[in-house]
């Protein structure tokens, strides 16, 4: 069963998600974390860096593998997630960028640039903590809703509806890439542990389905509940 823990706001999902993850890294300092862009995690990315800040933690020895990137991009660009990770987290820690990983978004051949993201998250071992947001169409990174789902790092063409929702980080909606390399959901599953965080009444939907133990490749977030170690942390109004 999914541990679910609800919280009153943002804030408070923010504050746990970051508790969560400082728990694991004192734990583990060398872990290699699972991370993803989106709104909802710039809370807990806020958190954590304040938590740095005032000396609780550091993640001097951390490796990190992102979820997904926009496909092409060059990682420079204000819209790549490698960006966004630099402004949001990376430049604010002591983490050694060196060690913080994304799919080649650059690589013409998507292919192999896949297939050399899955060898990169072998070679570091396990994902021990991974980090997820979900769409309004329960999409996990950028696996989108469909008739079948891709396993491994691939990718993806991204469904309209995310195209839409994502527009309000470009100047218009023709601006939104329409491709990204996304790991798979055997990846995602693959990690020892799974934190899903869910905020606001347009993610309703997407919660409920993802609680409701059908697994149906029209909401990825549905094979969550393949995975024994999920906490879905998630503000009241999110659920219904
Ligand atoms: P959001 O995106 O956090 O910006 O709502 C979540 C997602 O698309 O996975």
């Amino acid at each position: 069963m999914m541990k679910v823990i609800v919280t009153g706001t943002y804030e408070e999902m923010s504050l746990t998600a970051a508790e969560a993850v400082r728990e694991r890294v004192l734990s583990s300092p060398r872990c290699v974390l699972g991370l993803a862009t989106g709104s909802t995690p710039l809370g807990m990315y806020a958190k954590l860096i304040e938590m740095y800040q005032r000396g609780e933690v550091s993640f001097k020895d951390i490796r990190s593998v992102n979820l997904d990137e926009y496909y092409p991009i060059s990682p420079s660009a204000r819209c790549s997630y490698r960006y966004y990770m630099d402004t949001n987290f990376f430049n604010h820690i002591d983490i050694d960028k060196a060690n913080t990983h994304f799919p080649d978004a650059e690589n013409e051949d998507s292919e192999k640039a896949s297939t050399e993201y899955e060898k990169l998250i072998s070679s570091l071992g396990k994902i021990e903590l991974q980090i997820l947001g979900i769409g309004r169409n329960g999409h996990i990174g950028f696996n989108e809703p469909g008739s079948f789902l891709y396993p491994l790092t691939h990718m993806a063409r991204l469904s309209e509806s995310t195209v839409r929702a994502n527009s309000r980080f470009f100047s218009s909606p023709a601006d939104v890439p329409r491709f990204s390399l996304t790991m798979g959901m055997k990846t995602i599953l693959s990690a020892s542990g799974i934190i899903l965080l869910a905020s606001g009444k347009e993610k309703r939907e997407a919660v409920r389905r993802t609680l409701s133990s059908v697994i149906d490749t029209s909401c990825p977030s549905t094979l969550l509940c393949l995975h024994d170690d999920v906490t879905l942390i998630v503000t009241r109004d999110a659920l219904e």
